[in-house]
């Protein structure tokens, strides 16, 4: 059920553009309220007679109209989600490229809500390189996007780009809400970020690690109803208003916030980048360029995830990460097991576009029971939603 649920339906010029009209009533049967905007070329395929008279509300495509502007920001803003469907090929690549030439480009780059897309095209058009970038980029900016079908396609050949069917977008929309709350009462406690270990008063040993995904990861939880404490190591990145943040700098200081959080915690994700070595002969003056060489003496640092695996408790889910150079499979299920996490999250650094500093991310998900998740490179906040339906899919068995 949607009820109370606002959407926003946009529609590009595609011959498809006839079962937005299907969408439409399905939504609106299904007690949401909707508003639709369409690009001026889709008023070519269907009428926005028909759309007003169904959504009960004024259909709009024009930036402005009558001589009164249309408020795009506010309509981005109303919205729980946006849908676009059909997306067209030109929608397409305005969208990977943020170009803002009609009000339904307006109103996606104001969207705030998230963005969930039904592709609609001909096979040729479907399989160009230029398409499978622009819906890599689309995808890599955090949109969702829905398979296209196969069949029977407007130029009379048979093959894939036929929008999905508005059945599946609307059962695809149900189940994106009902998840929406699934964490909702649990504690959880994220980590992020890397640490930073003292060599005098002005430097430190630190690596790479930027936050994003422990941040992003946190963020969900909380869109989803948890009770969120995100332990964060030093990082640019702006840190979400809503959640109860415990800044750190150490390995040692993250590692004492872990223990104090942990007892209280449901699931905890360690995603940080946790020095494994820090200073013990730390200087306590700016150690001056004075010897031809200096010697640091380094020492293991308590390993957090592998404390909390051994005081786990039975109701209690623990996930590790593993950023691997070689053997990543092997040395991820090895670190499933020697620290009693219940999944690992592999990163490799193998993978163009993955690991440290990057806004996307690819990783595949080992569980105790076996089991192995493979997921494709996205967005670090779609990573994040991956990860946290197969911790929901584990966590309730
Ligand atoms: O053994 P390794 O450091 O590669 O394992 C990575 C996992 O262990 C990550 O989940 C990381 O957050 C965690 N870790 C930790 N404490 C450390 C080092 C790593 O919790 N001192």
């Amino acid at each position: 059920m949607l009820k109370g649920k606002k959407i926003l339906l946009g529609i590009s010029g595609s011959i498809a553009a006839y079962k937005s009209v299907f969408i439409l009533r399905q939504l609106i049967k299904a007690g949401a309220e909707v508003k639709v905007v369409m690009t001026p070329s889709a008023k070519q395929f269907v009428t926005p007679l028909t759309l007003s008279t169904l959504s009960k509300n004024e259909v709009i495509s024009e930036l402005s109209e009558n001589d009164s502007w249309s408020n795009h920001v506010m309509l981005g803003r109303w919205a729980d989600m946006m849908i676009v469907a059909p997306l067209s090929c030109n929608t397409l690549s305005k969208m990977a490229s943020g170009l803002c030439d009609n009000l339904l480009m307006a109103v996606y780059l104001s969207a705030t809500c998230p963005v969930v897309v039904a592709p609609a095209m001909d096979e040729d058009m479907w399989n160009h390189f230029t398409t499978k970038e622009n819906i890599k980029k689309i995808k890599a900016n955090g949109n969702l996007v829905l398979p296209v079908g196969e069949g029977e396609l407007a130029s009379g050949l048979t093959g894939a780009g036929r929008m999905a069917e508005p059945e599946f977008i609307i059962e695809w929309v149900e189940s994106y809400f009902s998840k929406a709350k699934s964490f909702t009462g649990k504690n959880v406690l994220v980590t992020a970020g890397p640490t930073q270990e003292a060599i005098d008063p002005v430097r430190y040993i630190s690596n790479h690690s930027s936050g994003k995904m422990g941040i992003a990861i946190a963020e969900e939880f909380y869109r989803r109803g948890a009770n969120v404490i995100l332990v964060c190591g030093p990082t640019n990145e702006s840190l979400p208003s809503q959640i109860q943040i415990i800044k750190v700098t150490s390995a040692l200081q993250m590692y004492d916030a872990c223990i104090k959080e942990f007892g209280e915690s449901d699931i905890a994700v360690m995603c940080a980048a946790v020095s494994d070595y820090t200073v013990t002969n730390i200087s306590d003056k700016k150690i001056k360029k004075e010897n031809e060489s200096i010697f640091l003496e380094l020492e293991k640092t308590k390993d957090i995830l592998f404390a909390l695996g051994s005081t786990k408790k039975k109701h209690q889910f623990l996930v590790g990460f593993a950023l691997e150079t070689n053997d990543e499979k092997q040395n991820a299920i090895k670190k499933l097991h020697g620290k009693n996490a219940d999944i690992i999250v592999l990163n490799s650094l193998n993978d163009a576009g993955a690991g440290f500093g990057h806004s996307t991310n690819k990783v595949t998900i080992f569980d105790k029971k076996g089991g192995e998740h493979f997921f494709e490179i996205k967005s670090k906040s779609s990573v994040a939603s991956d990860i946290l339906n197969v911790i929901h899919d584990l966590y309730n068995v």
